[in-house]
């Protein structure tokens, strides 16, 4: 064997060379697999070719080289850094070349075969993902080359093994000509980052299967038919099967849905090995233009999920993936986009088992090329279509055999071109038993179903009526959102009314929301770093940082808003009347999951609790479930019913007791604040005392309020611009937050312009302006009391032409302590007038510090919605009408200037603003901004706040 540097392949357009035909991928058979993960030698090079290719020799002294992890990325283990970029390739476009810095990983593995293994006999090496290009040597014999980073590779490699001392040696480059088709918006992260197996192949070993399972809704009967590359017997024992392969049998089965994922356990036994079957018996159709599986449309409540993991980046371990699919089921999702890649194969064995559907997508985009208007893309280029058809092939055949995977999907954002026709053929060809998506193709020349990504409501509501025209084929498919409401930041507004729509038209088969977990790294000093923070020269900032869940897996706001918006039992009904319906809104699933459980509640407080029956419903059928008597317990306020379903038994995926939907029903009337009057205003030197409070006579600003000091309330119209409000720079639509910047609502002026003592009230009267602009704010605060009662009445008229609704509106002031905070409003989480869903009102408790949401790049948060009356720092605040309240450690403009979580330090108050009204989130980071009917416009407006101290500890 001869060694010469050589890194040709890189640049290289094919596929690569020596690995064998992709086939099925399963985890575990009676054949012997020897796990080569763990700790492997590395070494870094700059360039592509720095170093020969002697490394791969058994003999080469790899001792003095640092240590990888494998599965991992080299550059979050401490060689090099990550760069993260949305669309822009972080190299010169000029495909296939890649830039001579080209980091390159040089990773050997020592290993035994253990004592048992058998002697002589085949066995094959499989990579299950490797980033981006690399070629592989066993024993000092070059074994091959590829790409496609996140498709299984796997090389014949029995006549090279050796009982002892075998040395593997894998190269690895950073960057390829397999870069280009993977231009994926996320971290570009190289390295050997998912498994990599030997497996033994004895003689007569199974080779490629097809698990071809159908279901007949009409007659309920199930057909099972396993084509084999090598022959052997299927046996299903629950279903008394045993067959041939290649041969098929029609036999009464309960299907699978993702609702029920029914798998039965077979095996496939060919003369040398046994390989576990799990069966899951469906039919997905076009029929009647919508996707149809088992007869019965499907609405998809679904997600887009990267690999995330914020310490190891793509290289999942099993245990966090089956939490990913635990979180979905319990928020209620129920399908799952693997955007822009085929995952980890295990991820798909957890949907087949606890139910999800999936579509599954190729491992290709070249979204980059936009920038030159797709000059060059190399999807219609035939140079490289072997490479995407390389890659269909190695998706379809590895993840062919899960029922939980229903739809194909060619990639994402690869423009159009003859590339994706010929993948699109092919896989049609090969699976014809599922549907083809691909978003790129507006007409839908090669795919099944109208596919978009952040279309407005409005549009989608004239595809939902069929009114949005397109080509004589796209008019008869159904429509999906493959990405929607993305939820960067404060967000996402407006996914109750995208789900309405969802539910009101046919053609619209549901959504998936963009995405489900932020990117951000874990760091030392930041918390969570985003792009930039390496000092990337090209990045798209926190970008990478737009999922449902933090990078730590806690869910967001956005997230238990978006599990109450789709939840699958709908509530309706009248609290007065004491009745409530009930709605299936399951495609499959009857109710009987479930048990319902009420409470009653006076002023937040339950007073009472019990169980209902739960009526047998079909799915899409409703009934009428009476309530009790409300208890009697003799105690007025305001009452209402809470009416939740919950699991009855444990499940698969949750424990019993776990909410699954909920409604609340209001019975009897808010009790209003009782009237605060009687004290009159006393002059006391440069004071005013009013009831509890008392006031710098020469301002009007209040100072204290018994012997709580406050930092004086005033008008507040700014908030910290989220990810939604700055809006995304390609966006047309007007953006706000950068308009609300230029006119100047972050420095509003106060001008004293009246501070008058009438018999019974202290007022104020201000005008709150922006320097250089000539609209404002005339706002008027008038003070009344009573012994113990302090109630500030804040009338807001718009002077001038506004022509920017507001941020928020109402007051701020601070404290100089508080901690405990307790309130009877919304809770228990944030809310915000368009993503207030999953807002209950109940009685709430946090602390100050605990009603801050971590968005990984500080902006407005926090927002408790309808509060009736808030209590901290001593004090007691009830608002008229009810209001939002938010409190924290900094100003707005501290949490406005920070960009990590890092750069928020408590300061020595406690800054408590109450809203009258705060703007809509919408979605602009990449979609719609908020629905107009979520604006706050400048208008005159009234609102009132009652302030006592409270009586609290
Ligand atoms: C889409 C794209 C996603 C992601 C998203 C914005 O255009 O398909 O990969 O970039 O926008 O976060």
């Amino acid at each position: 064997m001869s060694f010469r540097t050589t890194a040709d392949h890189v640049e290289d357009v094919s596929p690569g060379r020596g690995a064998l035909p992709p086939r099925a991928w399963y985890a575990c058979s009676d054949a012997r697999s020897l796990s080569l993960n763990g700790s492997w030698r590395f070494r870094l090079t700059p360039t592509a070719d720095a170093e020969d290719d002697s490394f791969a020799e058994p003999g080469h002294d790899t001792g003095d080289w640092a240590e990888v992890t494998v599965p991992g990325h080299w550059v979050l283990q401490g060689h090099g850094s990550p760069v993260y970029t949305n669309h822009l390739y972080p190299f010169p476009v000029d495909p296939p070349h890649v830039p001579t810095e080209n980091p390159t990983g040089d990773h050997v593995r020592h290993f035994d075969l253990p004592e048992d293994w058998p002697a002589d006999q085949e066995a094959t090496i499989r990579f299950d993902g490797v980033e981006s290009c690399a070629k592989v040597w066993l024993n000092g014999t070059l074994l091959g080359d590829f790409k496609g980073s996140r498709l299984p590779h796997e090389f014949a490699v029995g006549h090279l093994l050796k009982p002892r001392g075998n040395v593997l040696a894998v190269r690895v480059h950073q960057w390829s000509a397999g870069s280009y088709l993977e231009d994926q918006d996320q971290w570009w992260l190289p390295g050997i980052f998912r498994d990599v197996t030997l497996l033994h192949r004895p003689p007569g070993a199974v080779g490629d299967f097809f698990v071809h399972a159908s279901y007949d809704h009409v007659t309920g009967e199930g057909t099972l038919r396993v084509d084999s590359e090598v022959a052997g017997r299927v046996t299903v024992p629950e279903l008394g099967l045993d067959l041939a392969t290649g041969e098929s049998a029609t036999i009464p089965v309960e299907p699978w849905t993702a609702e029920t994922p029914r798998l039965y356990d077979g095996v496939l036994a060919t003369e040398g090995e046994r390989v576990p079957l799990r069966i899951g018996f469906r039919t997905v159709v076009l029929a009647d233009g919508l996707i149809k599986v088992n007869g019965q449309a499907v609405l998809f409540k679904g997600v887009n999920r990267h690999e995330w993991h914020p310490e190891r980046g793509r290289a999942l371990d099993p245990a966090t993936m089956r939490e990913d699919v635990l979180l979905m089921k319990r928020h209620n999702l129920n399908a799952v986009r693997t955007s822009h890649y085929p995952p980890h194969p295990a991820f798909l064995d957890l949907c087949d088992e606890l139910g999800l559907w999936v579509i599954d997508e190729c491992d290709l985009e070249t979204h980059g090329f936009t920038e030159q208007g797709w000059r060059d893309n190399p999807v219609d280029d035939d140079r490289w279509t072997p490479a995407l058809l390389d890659r269909a092939a190695r998706m379809v055949e590895r993840d062919k055999n899960h029922p939980s995977v229903v739809l194909w999907s060619l990639g994402n954002e690869a423009g159009t071109g003859r590339g994706l026709t010929a993948m699109a053929e092919w896989i049609r060809g090969r699976d014809p038993e599922r549907l083809v998506h691909y978003e790129g193709d507006i007409d839908c020349r090669d795919t099944d179903v109208y596919s978009r990504m952040y279309a407005f409501h409005e549009e989608v509501e004239r595809i939902g009526r069929g009114l949005d025209g397109g080509t004589h084929k796209r008019r008869r498919l159904p429509f999906i959102l493959c990405e929607y409401a993305h939820a960067m930041g404060n967000g996402p507004g407006g996914l109750a009314d995208y789900q309405e729509l969802f539910e009101r038209y046919d053609r619209l088969q549901g959504g998936f929301v963009w995405e489900w977990i932020d990117h951000g790294i874990r760091h030392p000093e930041l918390g969570f770093a985003y792009g930039g923070d390496f000092g990337e020269e090209l990045h798209d900032g926190n970008f990478v940082c737009d999922g449902l869940l933090f990078p730590d897996r806690t869910p967001s706001p956005g997230l238990v808003e978006y599990k109450k918006v789709i939840e699958p039992v709908r509530f309706r009904g009248d609290g007065a009347d004491g009745t409530v319906t009930l709605v299936n809104r399951y495609d499959f699933a009857d109710l009987s999951e479930l048990s319902l459980e009420w409470a009653y509640q006076v002023d937040g407080e339950s007073v009472g609790s019990g169980t209902l029956p739960v009526p047998p419903l079909a799915p899409g059928a409703s009934a009428d479930v009476k309530l009790p008597e409300p208890p009697a317990d003799g105690r007025s306020g305001e009452a209402c019913w809470t009416v939740r379903a919950v699991l009855a038994e444990d499940t698969a995926w949750a424990e019993r007791g776990h909410e699954v939907a909920w409604v609340q029903l209001p019975v009897t009337e808010r009790v209003k604040p009782a009237a605060v009057a009687g004290a009159a205003p006393v002059p006391d030197g440069r004071t005013i005392r009013l009831g509890p409070g008392v006031f710098d006579a020469r301002t009007g600003a209040l100072l204290r309020i018994g012997g709580v000091e406050v930092d004086a309330p005033r008008l507040d119209v700014w908030r910290a611009p989220t990810d939604n409000d700055d809006g995304a720079e390609w966006q047309t639509d007007i953006r706000y937050g950068l308009l609300w910047r230029k006119f100047g609502l972050h420095r509003m002026r106060h001008r004293l312009d009246a501070v008058e003592t009438g018999a019974d009230a202290l007022t104020v009267r201000t005008r709150v302006a922006p320097a250089a602009w000539e609209f404002g704010l005339h706002t008027e605060y008038r003070w009344t009391a009573d012994g113990d009662r302090l109630r500030l009445t804040v009338s807001v008229t718009p002077d001038g032409n506004w022509t920017v609704p507001l941020p928020r509106l109402g007051i701020r002031f601070a404290l100089p302590a508080a901690d405990a905070v307790s309130w009877f409003g919304g809770g228990p989480g944030e809310a915000y007038p368009d993503t207030g869903s999953a807002s209950r009102l109940g009685r709430w408790q946090a602390t100050v510090d605990a009603l801050q949401t971590p968005y990984v790049r500080p902006q407005e948060n926090g927002a408790r919605a309808d509060v009736r009356w808030v209590e901290l720092g001593g004090l007691r605040i009830e608002g008229e009408p009810e209001f939002w309240f938010s409190a924290r450690r900094w100003t707005t403009e501290q949490l406005d200037s920070a960009r990590h979580l890092s750069d928020l330090t408590p300061g020595d108050r406690v800054w408590v603003n109450l809203d009258h009204g705060q703007h809509g989130i919408g979605s602009q980071s990449c979609g719609p901004g908020p629905l107009p009917r979520y604006f706050l416009r400048a208008e005159p407006a009234e609102f009132s706040f009652v302030f006592s101290q409270s009586t609290a500890p």
